[in-house]
């Protein structure tokens, strides 16, 4: 791909991507609404983007497309932090992190984020249930809800309570000293 190429296919993605930040927040029947203004087939293809993060506040996140799938990049705030820390790992229905980056890891808070302050946490926005879009900020653990069928995900998008069978997973992702998050 020449640098033309991947400079305009990065803007149309960011474009797109601060889109879906807004829609999001509203319900998780909008999805499909921002799928069709998915602009190119090129973008959708590409196996691998690079996320520039660097305007996400805490408390915040972004919903980027990747791979024809949503992917949440929150910037999580100390006290998400602290309180998806403090889980008794036992307590948790799903005792796996589904993080691609380390396979085979038990769910511990640590293990489900980008970096070791566990500021950035990157999962694909599906609920394990039905493949419904959860809601950030929203159910019984001030995670994210799935409103289709009520699971209940917590600050690290561990499933707690409801029928989701697993963990919102972590794609393949890694984090740059300036802020850029690449998926894939
Ligand atoms: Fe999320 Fe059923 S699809 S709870």
């Amino acid at each position: 791909m020449s640098q033309t190429e991947e400079k305009g296919t990065r803007r149309d993605f960011l474009f797109y991507a601060t889109g879906g930040t807004a829609a999001v927040g509203a319900g998780a029947a909008v999805w499909p609404l921002i799928n069709q203004m998915n602009p190119s087939a090129d973008v959708k293809a590409l196996a691998s983007i690079r996320v520039d993060i660097s305007d996400i506040e805490p408390g915040t996140q972004l919903t980027v497309k990747w791979l024809g799938k949503p992917v949440f990049i929150r910037r999580r705030t100390e006290e998400e932090i602290k309180v998806a820390r403090a889980v008794d790992l036992g307590s948790l229905p799903d005792q796996m992190s589904y993080n691609a980056n380390k396979p085979d890891s038990d769910a511990s808070d640590k293990n489900r984020t980008l970096d070791e302050a566990g500021e950035w946490l990157v999962m694909v926005g599906i609920c394990t249930h039905l493949g419904c879009v959860p809601l950030a900020e929203a159910g019984d653990f001030n995670g994210w809800f799935c409103p289709c069928h009520g699971s209940h995900y917590d600050t690290a998008g561990r499933i707690r309570k409801g029928p989701a069978p697993k963990n919102l997973p972590v794609p393949t992702a890694t984090l740059t000293d300036d802020l850029i998050i690449k998926l894939g």
